[in-house]
C-alpha cells in the first residue's frame, strides 16, 4: 500500500513539473482528487479492507491526499501568477511616449499680418466690426456713393448672385452697415474676405482679404487720417518709416489718396522689394464723402470722418518677400512652415 501511494505522489509531482498551463493543473487535480480520481478510488477501497488494516491505511491515504492537494495548490498559484504577469506585460501601454512630439503648425502668414494689424488698431482704441461676404449690391455700392452706372458695377468686375445680391468686392460695405446701426463716435476696423472676378495670376486672385478702417466723429480732419496711418506704419514697419499720400479717386471718399510707406528694407533708397521706387503702396484712404454719411443717416454738417482700406495679401507679400500670391492659398506646408 505504502509503495503504491508513494508511486502516485511521484507521478503527481512529475506531471505537475510538465504542466505549462493552469488547465493542465486543473486536469491533474481531477485525475487524482476528483470524484473518479485515483486517490478517491483508493479511499473508496478502505471499506473492503480488514478492520485492523483500515485505520493505518486510512491515515496513509489521507496524508497523501493532503500532500497532493497542497502541492497541486502550490503549483497552481505559481502558474496562475506567472500567467497574469505575462498578460500584464503583453498588454502594457507605453506611457513614456512624449505627447508633445506631435508636430504643431504655425499661423498662416495672412493671419500673422492680420493679428499684428488688429493689435495696433485695438491699441489705438478701435473695435473690430464684421459684415457678410454675401452682400446687397445696394450696400456694397449705392451706400458708398457708387451708383448703378458706375464701372465698378460691371458684371465682369463682380460675382453676381442675383441682380441685387453679390459677393462683396470690398470690406467698405461694413462702413455703411456700421454707420446705419451705430451713432458716432465710430472707430472700427473690419477685416474680411472680398471677391472680384479676376483671373488667377501671381498678383491676382478672385478671393482675397482686406482690412477696412473707419472713424466718424465731430472735427475729424485729414491730419487725423495722416497721423493715424503714420502711427500704424511706424508701429508695423519700423520707427524710421515715413508715409506719403498721393491724390487718387475713390467714390466714397473726398478727397481720396493712395498711401505709400517708405521701403522698410532699403529705407527709401531703392531695392528689389520696392522695385527701385523707395516707396511701397499699401492702402487707399480719404475723408468719408458727405453723401456716404448722409446715406447712413449721419448729419455731414456736424460729423466728418476718414476711412482707409488695405489688402492683406499685398502687405504679407511685401513683408515676407513672397513673389507669388498663389502660394498663400495652396496650403503647402513646405511654404507655410517658413514663417
Ligand atoms: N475699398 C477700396 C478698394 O477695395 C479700398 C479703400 C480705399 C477703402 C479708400 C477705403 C478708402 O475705406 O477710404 O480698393
Amino acid at each position: 500500500m505504502n509503495e503504491k501511494l508513494k508511486q502516485i505522489k511521484d507521478l503527481v509531482e512529475l506531471e505537475l513539473k510538465d504542466s505549462i498551463k493552469v488547465e493542465d493543473i486543473e486536469n491533474i487535480k481531477v485525475k487524482y482528487l476528483g470524484k473518479k480520481g485515483e486517490i478517491t478510488i483508493i479511499l473508496k477501497t478502505l471499506g473492503q479492507m480488514a478492520p485492523e488494516d483500515r485505520k493505518e491505511a486510512g491515515s496513509l491515504i489521507n496524508t497523501l491526499r493532503q500532500e497532493v492537494e497542497s502541492i497541486i495548490e502550490h503549483n497552481y498559484i505559481i502558474l496562475k501568477d506567472s500567467e497574469i504577469e505575462k498578460k500584464i506585460n503583453s498588454e502594457k501601454i507605453d506611457i513614456s511616449i512624449d505627447k508633445f512630439s506631435e508636430e504643431i503648425g504655425n499661423k498662416h502668414p495672412l493671419t500673422m499680418v492680420l493679428d499684428d494689424i488688429k493689435e495696433i488698431f485695438i491699441g489705438m482704441g478701435y473695435s473690430i466690426a464684421e459684415g457678410p461676404e454675401v452682400e446687397y449690391a445696394e450696400i456694397n455700392f449705392d451706400a458708398l456713393n457708387t451708383p448703378k452706372d458706375h464701372p465698378a458695377r460691371d458684371l465682369q468686375d463682380t460675382f453676381y448672385i442675383t441682380e441685387d445680391i453679390i459677393l462683396r468686392t470690398q470690406t467698405s460695405p461694413v462702413q455703411a452697415r456700421t454707420m446705419r446701426n451705430q451713432k458716432p463716435p465710430i472707430k472700427i476696423i473690419c477685416p474680411g474676405r472680398v471677391y472680384r472676378s479676376d483671373n488667377v495670376d501671381s498678383t491676382h486672385s478672385p478671393m482675397f482679404h482686406q482690412v477696412e478702417g473707419l472713424v466718424v466723429d465731430k472735427n475729424i480732419t485729414m491730419s487725423d487720417l495722416k497721423g493715424t496711418l503714420e502711427t500704424f506704419a511706424k508701429t508695423y514697419f519700423g520707427d524710421n518709416t515715413k508715409i506719403r499720400l498721393r491724390p487718387h479717386h475713390f467714390p466714397f471718399t473726398e478727397p481720396s489718396a493712395e498711401v505709400d510707406v517708405s521701403c522698410f528694407v532699403c529705407d527709401g533708397v531703392g531695392c528689389k522689394v520696392c522695385k527701385g521706387e523707395g516707396w511701397i503702396e499699401i492702402l487707399g484712404a480719404g475723408m468719408v464723402h458727405p453723401n456716404v454719411l448722409e446715406a447712413a443717416g449721419i448729419d455731414s454738417k456736424i460729423y466728418s470722418g476718414f476711412a482707409f482700406g488695405m489688402g492683406l495679401e499685398r502687405i504679407a507679400m511685401t513683408k515676407f518677400d513672397i513673389n507669388d500670391m498663389r502660394y498663400l492659398y495652396e496650403n503647402d506646408v513646405r511654404f507655410l512652415k517658413q514663417f
